[in-house]
């Protein structure tokens, strides 16, 4: 049984499923087009986003933008989402309890949003969303179709911050998206 929008921000907004929970400002459901045909999916809040309550508004989430203008699209055009809703303390990665517990939320949001492009940036959101537990650097920029969705796992932004010559991958890896994406809606020509 799938929630709706509503139901399902103020499901997030109060929930005490995980630990989590006791360290939050505010929960962090998502943000952006709720019918974007990409979804971009971090690891969980840092301390700006438990802050402001939206996601990647810091220093990644700058360099985020960046790349999502580098493929042509705005921020409000895509939708944005974490792993795990609420900070964990210290920046530290979601536990797998944590991740399980937040898991039936992002759930709802792939099957709300229903895009046709998924890419989990770093590790984190690679190995809970797709059970894959390969090194992020192995891992990218190979396209896996799952239940009709095309995943691209890449580099997180805050690793490009911290190691900029992967940028270049990085940027291989949008490029791929970038092209996948006007594959996925016809080139822009007329289908049929
Ligand atoms: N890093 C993440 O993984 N997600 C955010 O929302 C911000 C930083
Ligand atoms: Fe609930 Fe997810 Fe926050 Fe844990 S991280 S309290 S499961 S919203």
């Amino acid at each position: 049984m799938w929630a709706f929008w509503p139901e399902l921000l103020d499901e997030i907004g109060k929930c005490e499923k995980c630990r989590l929970c006791q360290g939050r400002t505010n929960a962090v459901p998502g943000e952006g087009n709720p019918n974007a045909d990409i979804m971009f999916i971090g690891e969980g809040p840092g301390r700006d986003e438990d802050m402001q309550g939206r996601p990647f508004v810091g220093a990644s989430g700058q360099l985020l933008d960046r790349m999502i203008h580098a493929i042509g699209m705005e921020r409000t055009e895509v939708y944005i989402a974490n792993i795990v809703k609420c900070r964990p303390p210290m920046n530290r990665n979601p536990e797998p309890d944590e991740a399980q517990a937040c898991m039936n939320y992002l759930r709802n949001q792939f099957v709300l949003v229903s895009p046709k492009i998924i890419v989990l940036l770093g590790r984190v959101a690679s190995k809970f969303v797709l059970g894959d537990e390969t090194p992020i650097s192995r891992l990218r920029g190979n396209w896996i179709l799952k239940k009709g969705i095309w995943f691209m796992p890449t580099y997180h932004p805050s690793a490009l911050l911290r190691e900029p010559s992967k940028k270049r991958e990085a940027w291989e890896d949008f490029k791929m998206v970038k092209a996948k994406l006007l594959e996925v809606r016809g080139n822009g020509e007329i289908q049929n």
